[in-house]
């Protein structure tokens, strides 16, 4: 099967030899006061890199936050730029980007607001990050590009990477259509490494207490096939795909390695998707959101459960 529509478009182009498998030293992350945008900024900056946190929500008075932080509304293009590219007074240039900041689920707001904030952000990200000559760019997809809520059932079990993107909903659609974006700024820009990371639903450790309660039905979390995201998981995924060294773009699905049920996987999936092929021998808990890619290529490995912290 070929990869998805965002399958590395210039593989033949090395990478440079300086940067190979390196973090980059200065990083922006977008959504940083957001709920994967708090851990990734925590973890950065605790493997030592160099972090300049951009939201648009000031959270109090941004010189008060501890670390650097700078307020912008990145549907503006002008202080997308600005921020990148050391022009705000005090905030140096930065070599890499992490883009998480999206309205980040459908129906939050109307539908056309969700897809003319997330996509203006994501252009103008992207655009900045071409006219200052930055190669490092990681950003947030999302799970849903896969067929959430899978009333249409998964093509297969567990989900993967290698069949194109399935939105069902305007949120979705850009995170869809983001994929594209980032794979023609590669076909313009050789150099570009840009990873798009599929998270999975984002859970803190105090979202854990109330996972019990999704055994008593199966259809509760059917929408996502039982997956999460723990918080610190995902920011090892974004320090995974900041060291990724290979131009082009390319996506993974981030989840944890389990479900977040008891009962085992496979019990799950001949019960309410009785005619979706499993493509492998389930573990007892494995995630339905297929992981393989991310480990293999980034070397990715969740390293934290739910079953730790509940029970
Ligand atoms: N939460 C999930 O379950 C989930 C799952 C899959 C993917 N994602 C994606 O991960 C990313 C982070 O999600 P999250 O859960 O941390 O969301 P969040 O809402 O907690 O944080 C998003 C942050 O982005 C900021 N933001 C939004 N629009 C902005 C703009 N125009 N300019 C500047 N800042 C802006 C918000 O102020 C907010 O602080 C998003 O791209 C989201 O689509 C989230």
């Amino acid at each position: 099967m070929s990869d998805s529509p965002t399958a590395p478009s210039s593989s033949s182009v090395p990478p440079p030899a300086d940067r190979a498998g390196a973090l980059p030293r200065r990083v922006a992350v977008t959504g940083a006061h957001g709920k994967l945008g708090r851990a990734v900024v925590t973890h950065l900056r605790a493997i030592g890199l160099d972090v300049l946190a951009i939201d648009r929500d000031p959270a109090g008075d941004p010189r008060d936050v501890p670390g650097e932080f700078v307020v912008a509304d990145l549907t503006d293009y002008g202080q997308v730029v600005e921020a990148f590219g050391g022009g705000v007074d005090e905030h140096d240039a930065v070599d890499a980007v992490v883009h998480l900041a999206a309205i980040p689920a459908p129906g939050m707001t109307t539908n056309a607001a969700t897809f003319a904030n997330n996509s203006a952000a994501t252009y103008n990200v992207f655009a900045a990050a071409r006219a200052l000559g930055i190669t490092t760019l990681v950003w947030a997809s999302s799970e849903t590009v896969l067929g959430l809520p899978f009333d249409t059932p998964p093509p297969y079990a567990p989900v993967d990477e290698e069949y194109a993107p399935r939105p069902e909903s305007t949120y979705s659609l850009n995170k869809a259509l983001e994929e594209d974006l980032a794979r023609h700024f590669c076909r313009w820009q050789p150099a570009l490494v840009a990873v798009g990371l599929r998270f999975s639903n984002v859970m803190d450790v105090e979202d854990y207490a109330q996972f019990p309660s999704f055994d008593a039905d199966p259809q509760l979390r059917r929408w996502n096939l039982w997956g999460y995201i723990d918080a610190r998981d995902g920011a090892q995924a974004v320090e995974k795909a900041l060291a990724h060294d290979v131009p082009g773009a390319d996506v993974f699905v981030i989840a944890n390695a389990d479900t977040v049920m008891s009962r085992s996987s496979a019990s799950l999936m001949a019960e309410v998707y009785p005619d979706v092929p499993l493509t492998k021998e389930l573990g007892e808990h494995e995630t339905l959101l297929g992981i393989d890619k991310a480990r293999r290529v980034l070397g990715y490995e969740p390293r934290h459960s739910w079953r730790d912290h509940v029970g």
